[in-house]
């Protein structure tokens, strides 16, 4: 039987794809089990998020859901005020749950703390103590470039308490885009540590902050930065620049937990969060207070099921990313839930090492991204086989599509065919999870994110925003403001407007593709622009060629994300020199720049391949046709290229590239 809605299909069995409806054992204990929450919902949205929302602390309340009066810039509940730190910790202690565990945090050399809820709130209030005194006050920017240990939510939180805004920049990326995130966002403080654990060795930050800082900007302008706070973790060796550094456990012992949290208005900005767009420069995401808070915590309860006083939460993904941000920090924190925090790779000191920590914390609800899970995969089902997972209750996946035979796997595998898995569709723009099955109410279809969450309005439309019909593929786009959506680019309203609101008008466009099937469950087809998808993290394709161009050597740079087993897809570069550097051997010249793009961006956006080419596909106007390289780069047949100024040039690439594969 088949029961749908407006808004998605509710219970599915379709006969072509197979369906995995929720146990009655599952249903029974579920915090979402009946399905008029979707009806419910629809009729007035702002009325179920008003009544989420209210289930944080205000400490004004406010009197208006959404004001749409100015579109694309929406306001939630914006004459209302509330502290988000104080929402994530004294709410709690202030409900006796001072004693639950927060955090269970794992270094990755072994090292181990746990800290309850009332410690967290006790060590947020001496560092947002300690921000005061180094001058950081409301409205401030705060960037943030940690590994994942306890200090780096520790930070974010005390700068929020403080009503400034965080820019945590991913300890992956280089000095030279952390001192572009950090004169972007003109942050006057940045904390750090001297270096994190990483696959079994110390992988150093702070040096890394001190070349960003000597770097000139563009215009040969100092750093903003006045002072850099330094958390002791990896123990390696650093300078520190007297009147700049600072270490955090000699300055953090003046200061004492007594600290009142004041409320800030709901659109008070929160966090500013860079990601890659169609460009070469990235886009400053920002987000504000009350919205973001209201929606990260229901969907954070609903889409898992949450149960927080049994639970034993743990994400993976780290706090660099937005993943990290709403489903690390905000989310499980303003649940008041037990999460699990892990420093290092899943690798180290062997594949075993997160089924071990799920048997060590008894994990319930274990949250990753697919090309971990194919990773795991592909070493084996004999090594999560010699652990107790028995605990696990519900599974997650995010970042892009999860295959269907990553899916079973994870399902079989790692949830014992018991636990459920939602496969969370959702953006660093949209903030939250955004389309999901709930766990207690929604027949699973594995590769399909399925259902828009309730008081969301999805849609897939064509090109001029019409709605396609069932069985149709098209673009997704939103229907309706929402409460975590992002409120602007930093600095940049115009390309905001233009980026997410010029193709449509009134309908958000996401850059995905998407497919809606007869029962009306979306399922997510990729990106339709010039970003690629390398394990679930965003590249552009335009940051990578400039980066490559920028290079002594290269006359001219075209970049493509081509499939890729494990990854997704893989950064793929065809590179053109300039004629005096022909005689460099071109496995010297390719080694070089893949060290040079690691150097320029981040290890992330390291090519995996880089093919140096005489000439580049181009159309008679000039323009480089990357889908004949991605075709190329996936090994596959080239198909007409008869548009091509010169039609040989395929021939030849191919070529190079086939006896390379
Ligand atoms: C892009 C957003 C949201 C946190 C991680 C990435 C892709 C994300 C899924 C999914 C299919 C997905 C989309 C989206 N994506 N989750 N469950 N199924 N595609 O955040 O870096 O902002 O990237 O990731 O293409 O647009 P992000």
């Amino acid at each position: 039987m088949t029961e749908t809605t407006d808004h998605g299909t509710i219970e599915s069995h379709s006969l072509e794809v197979e369906s995995y409806p929720p146990s009655a054992a599952f249903k029974e204990q579920a915090n979402l089990a009946d399905p008029a929450i979707y009806w419910q919902a629809a009729e007035d949205p702002e009325s179920y998020w008003s009544d989420q929302a209210r289930k944080l602390r205000w400490s004004k309340p406010f009197t208006e859901a959404l004001d749409w009066s100015n579109p694309p810039f929406a306001k939630w509940f914006a004459d209302g005020e509330l502290n988000v730190a104080e929402n994530c910790l004294d709410r709690h202690v202030a409900a006796g749950l001072g004693d639950r565990v927060a955090i269970h945090f794992e270094g990755e050399p072994g090292d181990t703390r746990t800290i309850t809820y009332g410690e967290l709130a006790h060590e947020v209030k001496r560092a947002a103590n300690m921000l005061t005194a180094l001058g950081v006050e409301a409205g401030d920017r705060v960037a943030i470039y940690m590994p994942m240990i306890p200090e780096t939510v520790i930070a974010m939180l005390a700068v929020v308490r403080l009503g400034a805004a965080h820019s945590v920049v991913f300890g992956g990326f280089s000095s030279e885009s952390l001192r572009a995130r950090i004169d972007d966002a003109k942050a006057e403080l940045v904390i750090t540590a001297d270096g994190g654990f990483r696959k079994g060795r110390v992988s150093a930050l702070k040096p890394t902050v001190d070349d960003a800082l000597r770097l000139d900007d563009a215009d040969g302008t100092p750093s903003t930065v006045q002072k850099v706070l330094v958390v002791q973790r990896g123990g390696n060796e650093i300078e520190m620049q007297p009147g700049r550094d600072l270490w955090w456990h000699e300055e953090i012992t003046a200061y004492e937990g007594d600290h009142t949290p004041q409320g800030f208005p709901a659109e008070n900005p929160l966090f500013i969060l860079y990601t890659s767009g169609t460009t070469g420069k990235p886009k400053g995401i920002l987000h504000t207070s009350g919205g973001y808070l209201t929606q990260v915590t229901t969907t954070h309860r609903d889409v898992f099921d949450l149960k927080p006083e049994s639970d034993v939460y743990w994400c993976t993904a780290d706090v660099g990313w937005i993943t990290g941000h709403s489903y690390v920090v905000y989310g499980p924190l303003a649940n008041g839930a037990t999460q699990v925090i892990y420093e290092g790779t899943p690798e180290t000191p062997d594949w075993g090492r997160w089924w071990s920590i799920i048997q060590k914390y008894g994990v319930s609800i274990f949250y990753t991204a697919p090309t971990a899970i194919r990773a795991c995969m592909k070493v084996g089902r004999q090594v999560p086989e010699q652990y107790d997972l028995s605990s696990i209750r519900v599974l997650g996946s995010v970042g892009e599509p999860i295959n269907p035979e990553a899916w079973r796997w994870y399902h079989e595998v790692i949830g014992g065919g018991r636990a459920p898995i939602v496969d969370t569709w959702w953006q660093t723009e949209t903030g939250a999870i955004m389309i999901a099955p709930l766990p207690g109410l929604t027949a699973l279809k594995p590769g399909s994110a399925q259902v828009p969450q309730p008081g969301i309005s999805i849609d897939v439309v064509d090109d001029d925003g019409n709605r396609v019909d069932r069985g149709q593929g098209g673009l997704l786009s939103v229907a309706r403001p929402w409460p975590s959506m992002v409120r602007g680019i930093w600095g940049d309203p115009e390309r905001f407007v233009e980026t997410y609101w010029s193709k449509f008008g009134d309908r958000y466009f996401a850059g995905d593709g998407a497919r809606v099937d007869e029962d009306g469950d979306i399922w997510l087809l990729g990106r339709v622009d010039d970003v690629m998808n390398v394990s679930g993290h965003r590249l552009s394709t335009a940051e990578i060629e400039s980066a490559l161009v920028e290079h002594h050597a290269v006359a001219e740079a075209a970049v493509v994300g081509a499939d890729d087993e494990t990854t997704g897809q893989a950064v793929v570069a065809f590179v053109i020199l300039k004629s005096q550097q022909q005689l460099v051997s071109e496995a010297e010249a390719e080694a070089e720049l893949k060290k040079h793009v690691s150097g320029v961006i981040g290890a992330i956006a390291r090519p995996k391949q880089v093919f140096v080419v005489t000439e580049l596909p181009k159309t008679r106007s000039g323009k480089i046709m990357r889908r004949l390289l991605k075709e190329a780069a996936e090994g596959r047949d080239v198909g007409d290229t008869t548009t091509l100024a010169d039609t040989a040039v395929m021939q030849t690439i191919s070529q190079r590239v086939r006896t390379e594969r």
